[in-house]
């Protein structure tokens, strides 16, 4: 069986970056495992991605990107979105305590919350998310099982700027992975998952100076 390949769209990174300037003020929110916090907070610590996490943001009480952000020595704020009357009323709090920790660039990472545009425009073009499919294609819940229902021989992540419909805005960078015939969610998840955590710390840099 010949080895598939993967590909990475993307303009290229320039050799310079990370190396400049101040670094980027990460604020991230998520609300499940946190592998994407985890894959971003090392490509820090390699010196792959010239930034600091200043908060981590989750709204599930219990939530293990809690117990990994902790590990990795990083400030976690729980925003119990149980505990707001609105969408707008939790996005005030969240813009209110990115805004306390010195937070630029907001970056939602399994953040499974639609936001409003209390949160959009306080950060203008400067709130990111990632999703487990090639958008425009199965925006939404359930991604990865929509992409095998409809039977694509290539699926993947996207990087994209923030608009206020679901997993919509303009895209940053794309990872196409390949479909294998015996593929459950699981599978092709797992095989989306490892290239999410390349390109996210990658779209951020790029995001940044573009
Ligand atoms: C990721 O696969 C991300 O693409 C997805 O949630 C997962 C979080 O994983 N986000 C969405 O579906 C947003 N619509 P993680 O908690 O291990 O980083």
């Amino acid at each position: 069986m010949p080895e598939t390949a993967t590909a990475i769209i993307a303009p290229p990174l320039p050799t310079v970056w990370p190396q400049f300037g101040q670094p980027l003020q990460l604020g991230v929110m998520a609300s499940g495992n946190g592998s994407n916090l985890e894959a971003i907070a090392q490509a820090i610590h390699r010196g792959d991605l010239h930034a600091e996490i200043r908060a981590v943001i989750y709204n599930n009480p219990g939530a293990k990107v809690a117990d990994r952000a902790r590990r990795l020595g990083l400030p976690t704020v729980l925003l119990n979105h149980r505990q707001y009357p609105s969408r707008e009323a939790l996005d005030k709090e969240i813009v209110e305590t990115l805004r306390r920790h010195g937070v630029e660039w907001v970056i939602m990472a399994g953040w499974m919350r639609c936001v409003t545009s209390v949160l959009i425009d306080a950060f203008p073009r400067q709130v990111l998310n990632i999703h487990p499919s090639l958008l425009p294609s199965f925006p939404g819940l359930r991604a990865v099982d929509q992409a095998l229902a409809a039977g694509v021989k290539l699926a993947g992540c996207t990087v994209h700027h923030v608009e206020l419909a679901v997993d919509s805005g303009p895209v940053i960078m794309q990872a196409a992975v390949p479909v294998e015939p015996d593929d459950s969610t699981e599978t092709l998840q797992a095989r989306i998952q490892q290239q999410e955590h390349v390109i996210y710390p990658a779209a951020i840099a790029l995001a940044a100076i573009a």
